[in-house]
């Protein structure tokens, strides 16, 4: 045996002693063990066992999956925007994990292009009625990357925005967020069933989650770093990307995917969200007008928000996407 090796099995035996094991120990147990495979390691027959189908339609495993992909980078998401605010505020590490957020966004983004083809307009139709009331509004993940990401003021429903000030009762903010007005009935304005599952599973989590969150949220930690970093144009830049990609490039591709199956000669029934909103006024970035970091954006930039020079760049990104999707 070389004095390498020597060298790493004392490196070993140290510790596991502070652990207070015996290395023979652990390495009798070495000796047991099998070989790791890429199956156990991903845990894959589990993974590819969780996309079941309710109906005999074979596009609505495209559904299910990208559903799940996208639930999955939302994880990633919520990974990289823990890795900040646990972070001393070190402007590497933040801008390294901010513009992994926003990537991941692009992808998800770009990647929702292919829904527009992805299924078959028919069966979509079909296969989706068996899911109401369940709805993609009922991400919590998503809710909670928004709760994390700003101060809850800036998620109120639109209209209602300037009414809150850092003074306002927390339970009052929160009972007024953009999403609690999106699902309800347009012909008398309750909720939907939709919206009153969501808040008797989620409610009580997200509220608690919004109380702890209160100063510790993406904006709040931004505003609290140190002149240099909060000045620096990378970090401005990577933040104004994540707000863009996030809260108009997602919510732009999400829309478009929706007029592409519900623009269809059917009934109104077939042709409207399975959570029961009017998605033509929920879905539109510019009506929700939802900005994480609004302070990085200049007052026009606030009013054309998810329309004009946004709205181009969006095209942009897809024409791209699209292009190089042909060269292959
Ligand atoms: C054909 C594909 C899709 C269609 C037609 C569609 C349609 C809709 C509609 C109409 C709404 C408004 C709520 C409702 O009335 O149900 C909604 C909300 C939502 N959907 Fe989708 N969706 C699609 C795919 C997805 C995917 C793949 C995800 C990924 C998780 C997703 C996540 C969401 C989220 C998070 C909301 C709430 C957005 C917000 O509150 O701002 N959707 N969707």
């Amino acid at each position: 045996m070389n004095s390498e090796t020597l060298e790493k099995i004392n490196h070993l035996a140290n510790k596991y002693k502070e652990i207070g094991l015996d290395l023979n120990t652990v390495l009798e147990g070495l000796y047991e063990s099998k070989p790791l495979n890429y199956w156990d390691y991903l845990n894959l027959e589990a993974l590819l066992a969780l996309q079941n189908p309710r109906t005999d339609y074979p596009d609505e495993i495209v559904f299910i999956t990208y559903h799940q992909v996208t639930e999955l980078y939302f994880k990633l998401i919520l990974h990289e925007i823990d890795q900040i605010l646990n972070a001393p505020p070190q402007k590497e590490n933040i801008l390294k994990r901010i513009k992994r957020i926003a990537s991941y966004f692009k992808q998800l983004s770009t990647s929702f292009e292919t829904m527009v083809i992805g299924m078959d307009t028919e069966q979509f139709l079909r296969f989706r009625l068996t899911l109401v009331p369940a709805s993609g509004f009922q991400s919590v993940q998503y809710r909670i990357i928004e709760i994390k990401s700003t101060t809850l003021i800036n998620l109120v429903h639109y209209p209602l925005r300037k009414k809150y000030d850092s003074c306002s009762p927390l339970s009052e903010i929160y009972a007024n967020l953009y999403w609690k007005y999106g699902n309800r009935r347009e012909e008398d304005g309750e909720k939907t069933v939709t919206l009153k599952r969501f808040e008797e599973k989620y409610d009580t989590q997200l509220y608690a989650l919004a109380e702890a969150c209160r100063e510790k949220n993406l904006w709040f930690y931004y505003q609290n770093l140190s002149e240099d970093i909060k000045n620096d144009k990378e970090i401005i830049e990577s933040l104004r990307n994540f707000d863009l990609q996030a809260n108009v490039f997602w919510p732009l591709s999400h829309y478009k995917v929706a007029a592409k199956y519900f623009s269809q000669p059917y009934p109104a029934t077939i042709t409207q969200g399975t959570g029961g909103t009017n998605w033509k006024e929920y879905l539109p970035p510019k009506k929700q007008h939802v900005i994480f970091f609004p302070e990085l954006w200049n007052e026009q930039e606030h009013q054309e928000w998810g329309a004009g020079p946004m709205q181009e760049l969006f095209t942009q990104q897809v024409e791209h996407f699209w292009q190089t999707q042909a060269k292959f």
